[in-house]
């Protein structure tokens, strides 16, 4: 039976966490003379370090117990905690199918964990015939699987067999999950008990500027997210930001609604260009695409205004564009089509 403190770093395991100010007090009082803040000043006190508003809030959003969220800052901050908080440095291994989102690997080699990815295939899906017996036979403590994946954009099939396969913790990043027709995993969490799911505000709430993003798990793995979290990890200007957006998630969804429908429509605008070789399908708020000489394409771009990422290290002449305003992206198709 899997159990969760096998995979906790030692010294982890032994933690007896930081206890702030706030975590002890945390309720109404007229003098707050505890936490050495400054009395004067309207950003002088400590964020509420459990973060009880915003995760109550989400909670209800998701239909979750609220003590099975984590809040970080931004999901690169849970990515991070994953390989502070499972890893040995120096001996654990880590897991992820690539081409993907480049912070795991960065997140390993910081916390100097071994890292390896397991090829996609040619149409950016999971190769069962090699995938499952490499994952059975494995030690590594974490596997990353994005889903929708970045850079490629399309959701990941049969995410089943590989949570019945593996048996350490499945990470599934699910930071464009709200522009996708599958459903997210959140909700399976008490089903899997080595199922860690990243969700970020990043993305579809638009609050990118905010860095908040949230890791969804059972009680217990979540609550060894917060002891290793710095106390204040989240200000109170970012919960704030949150808490205000979430007053209002239909206005969030009509926007949703209107980048995906945007995504079509630039996917249209693309196969219209004939030095576009491949557009791969999205299932996110980006497009890739296979483009005759990508790296010139991109300076020329660059030259005249418009950025878009350019990924040709993990994949040959890709471009990854992401969706923006209508303007935004009729003004790439005509510049695509002045240099192209
Ligand atoms: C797949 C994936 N996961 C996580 C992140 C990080 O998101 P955040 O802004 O919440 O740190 C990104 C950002 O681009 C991403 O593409």
């Amino acid at each position: 039976m899997f159990d969760v403190k096998n995979y906790i770093r030692q010294n982890v395991l032994k933690l007896e966490s930081y206890s702030s100010a706030r975590d002890e007090f945390g309720s109404e009082a007229s003098v707050f003379l505890d936490a050495n803040e400054n009395p004067f000043g309207s950003l002088n006190r400590y964020p509420d370090p459990k973060q009880t508003r915003l995760k109550q809030r989400i909670a209800e959003l998701k239909g979750l117990y609220r003590q099975s969220i984590f809040v970080g800052n931004g999901s690169d901050e849970a990515i991070d905690l994953c390989f502070r908080i499972f890893c040995e440095p120096g001996k654990s291994e880590v897991l992820s199918f690539g081409p993907t989102y480049g912070m795991y690997k960065v997140s390993a080699a910081i916390n100097d964990v071994g890292y390896s990815e397991i090829e996609l295939n040619d149409v950016f899906q999971i190769d069962f015939g090699t995938a499952i017996d490499r994952l059975e036979n494995s030690d590594a403590r974490l596997l990353f699987l994005c889903s929708p994946n970045n850079p490629t954009g399309n959701g990941i099939v049969g995410i089943e067999k590989i949570l019945s396969a593996f048996k350490g913790i499945v990470v599934i990043d699910e930071a464009y999950i709200d522009f996708s027709d599958e459903p997210s995993w959140a909700k399976r969490i008490y089903e899997f008990p080595n199922l860690i799911v990243l969700q970020t505000f990043s993305k579809a709430f638009g609050l990118a500027a905010a860095r908040v993003g949230i890791a969804i798990s059972n009680p217990e793995i979540i609550s060894w997210f917060d002891k290793v979290k710095p106390p204040y990890n989240v200000s109170s200007l970012n919960q704030d930001a949150v808490l205000k957006r979430l007053i209002d998630v239909e206005k969030v969804n009509s926007e949703i609604e209107i980048l995906k429908v945007e995504r079509e429509k630039l996917m249209s605008a693309l196969a219209e260009i004939p030095s576009i070789e491949k557009i791969f399908p999205s299932q996110a708020n980006f497009i890739l695409i296979r483009i005759d000489r990508a790296e010139s394409v991109y300076e020329k771009l660059i030259d005249l205004g418009i950025v878009v990422r350019k990924r040709t290290s993990q994949i040959p002449n890709a471009l990854r564009i992401t969706v923006g305003t209508p303007q935004e992206n009729l003004s790439l198709i005509q510049t695509l089509k002045q240099i192209t």
